[in-house]
C-alpha cells in the first residue's frame, strides 16, 4: 500500500480550519484521486482551547509551528497562520531545511522573501506551492505556471481585493461615502486588523507581485509596485465615471514595457461594459494577456472558508500527485531582476475639477493641456447652483508625466477652485 502523504498544519484559523475539514470530508475522494492517502498527523495554533468547529483530537498538537515544521512524521508543512515575518516565516525555512514540501496561503511571505523561499526550497529539492494566496479559491497560479506555459505573458491585471471591490460598487449601488461604507465593511468583518492592508492597495499589491513574477520571470519585486489605494475615491468621481460609462475599479496591471517592468495598483476607470467592468461585491478577477492565448479571465470568490480552502487543497493533491514546479514557474536562478519602468505606459486618464464660474475658464484648462502635450477627448460640464461648475474632462493617451506638468499648470491660473482629480483609465 502506498504511504500516506502527511500534512502538518500550522495556523487553524479561517483557512487552516476549512482545509482541516475537507481533508476529513473529503479523504476517499481526494485518495480516488490522487492515489495516496492524505493524513494530518500535528496542528499548531496559539490557543489549543479554541473551538475551531472540527474535531483535533487526533492529531497532534504543538505549540510552536518551527516544532511543528520539522517533525519526522510531517512530509508537507501547511502554513496558515499569515504574516511576511515571524512563525510564518521561520517555520516555512525550517521546513524546507528539513527537507518537506510547503503549502502556504501567504501572499505577503512570497511578495517579500518569495526570492529567498524559492532558492532556499530548489537547494533543498522541495517544492512551495501557494494558490490560495492570490485570488483565493481561483486557480490563477495554476494557470499562469501550467496552462498558459507555451505563451509569452503580455498583461495581468486584476481585482484581487474583495474588500475593495465590495466598498466601490456599494458606493455605487447605495449612493453613499467612503467613510460610510467603509465603516459597514468593518462592521461587517470585511476588513483586515489593519485596514490599510485592504483600503491602501497592499494586500492586493502582494498578489500582483507573485503573479508579476510568474507571467515575466522576474524576482517578485513588491517594493517596486506603484500602489495607491481607494481611499480618495469619492461618490461624486463614482457617479459621473459612470456617467461617462466606467466603473472604478482598485486594479492591478503588470506588463513589460521597453522602459521596464510596470506594476501598478491603483484605482482606475474601466469601461462598464467590460468583464472587469460588472465586476460586483467581493468577488475577485484576474485577466492574463499571452501572445497565443490572447486573453482569458478568470472569476471567482477570494476569499472566505470554502474557496481558500480549496485553492490549499489544490496544491495539496499536486503534491501528492507527484506534481512539482519551481515556486515561480521556472527555476529560481533563471529569475531576472527587472528594474521598475521609470515612467508608465501612456494611457487616456479622467479629470475631474470645479472651475470658477468665469468666462475663459474652460478655455484656460484646455490651453495648459494642450501646452503639456495633453490633448482632450471629451469634456462636460455639469450644472451648478454656486460660484464653481464642476467639469468632466476625458483625455486622450498621454503620459502621467505630461499630466502632472499640466495639473501644476492648472494652479497657477485663477480658475482651477478645487484640486483636480485624476484616474487612469485602462483599456481592459
Ligand atoms: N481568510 C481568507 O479568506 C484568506 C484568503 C486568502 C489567503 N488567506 C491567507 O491565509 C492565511 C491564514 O489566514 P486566516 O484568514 O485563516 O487567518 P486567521 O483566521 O487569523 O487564522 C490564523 C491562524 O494562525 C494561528 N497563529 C497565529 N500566530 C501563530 C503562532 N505564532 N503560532 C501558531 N499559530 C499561530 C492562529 O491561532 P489562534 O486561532 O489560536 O489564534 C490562527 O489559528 C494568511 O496568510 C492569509 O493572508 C486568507
Amino acid at each position: 500500500m502506498t504511504a500516506a502523504l502527511r500534512l502538518g498544519i500550522a495556523g487553524l484559523g479561517t483557512v487552516g480550519a476549512g482545509v482541516v475539514k475537507i481533508v476529513r470530508r473529503q479523504a476517499a475522494l481526494l485518495e480516488a484521486r490522487t492515489g495516496q492517502r492524505i493524513e494530518i498527523t500535528a496542528v499548531s495554533a496559539r490557543d489549543q482551547s479554541k473551538d475551531r468547529g472540527v474535531n483535533l483530537s487526533s492529531y497532534a498538537w504543538e505549540t510552536d509551528p518551527v516544532a511543528l515544521a520539522v517533525r519526522d512524521d510531517v512530509d508537507v508543512f501547511v502554513e496558515l497562520m499569515g504574516g511576511s515575518e515571524g512563525p510564518a516565516k521561520l517555520a516555512t525555512e525550517a521546513a524546507l531545511a528539513a527537507g518537506k514540501d510547503v503549502v502556504t496561503a501567504n501572499k505577503a511571505l512570497l511578495a517579500i522573501h518569495g526570492q529567498a523561499l524559492a532558492e532556499q526550497a530548489e537547494s533543498a529539492g522541495r517544492v512551495i506551492r501557494y494558490e490560495a494566496a492570490v485570488a483565493g479559491g481561483i486557480p490563477v497560479i495554476k494557470t499562469l505556471t501550467e496552462g498558459l506555459a507555451g505563451n509569452e505573458i503580455t498583461r495581468v491585471m486584476g481585482v484581487m481585493n474583495g474588500t475593495c471591490n465590495y466598498i466601490l460598487t456599494r458606493m455605487e449601488s447605495a449612493g453613499l461615502g467612503y467613510n460610510t461604507v467603509f465603516d459597514e465593511a468593518a462592521a461587517l468583518g470585511y476588513l483586515e486588523a489593519d485596514p490599510n492592508l485592504d483600503v491602501g492597495g497592499i494586500d492586493a499589491g502582494h498578489k500582483l507581485a507573485i503573479l508579476s513574477a510568474i507571467a515575466f520571470g522576474t524576482k517578485p519585486d513588491f517594493d517596486g509596485i506603484e500602489i495607491e489605494g481607494i481611499q480618495n475615491v469619492t461618490i461624486e468621481d463614482i457617479r459621473q465615471a459612470a456617467d461617462m460609462g466606467f466603473r472604478i475599479k482598485l486594479l492591478g496591471v503588470a506588463q513589460r514595457s521597453p522602459r521596464g517592468l510596470v506594476q501598478r495598483m491603483q484605482p482606475c476607470l474601466v469601461p462598464a461594459n467590460s468583464p472587469l467592468g460588472q465586476l460586483e461585491g467581493g468577488t475577485n478577477m484576474v485577466v492574463i494577456e499571452g501572445d497565443a492565448v490572447e486573453q482569458v479571465v478568470l472569476r471567482g470568490p477570494g476569499a472566505g472558508e470554502g474557496p481558500t480552502a480549496s485553492a490549499v487543497l489544490g496544491d495539496i493533491c499536486d503534491l501528492a500527485r507527484g506534481l512539482r514546479i519551481a515556486t515561480f514557474g521556472q527555476p529560481a536562478a533563471t529569475l531576472e531582476d527587472a528594474p521598475a519602468a521609470s515612467t508608465g505606459l501612456p494611457a487616456p486618464y479622467y479629470l475631474r475639477m470645479a472651475l470658477a464660474d468665469k468666462p475663459g475658464a474652460l478655455a484656460k484648462v484646455a490651453a495648459v493641456l494642450g501646452e503639456a502635450g495633453v490633448s482632450i477627448d471629451r469634456m462636460r460640464q455639469y450644472s451648478h447652483d454656486d460660484a464653481t461648475a464642476p467639469v468632466l474632462i476625458v483625455t486622450h493617451k498621454t503620459t502621467r508625466a505630461a499630466l502632472n506638468q499640466a495639473l501644476d499648470a492648472m494652479k497657477t491660473t485663477d480658475v482651477v477652485a478645487t484640486v483636480p482629480v485624476a484616474l487612469r483609465i485602462e483599456q481592459v
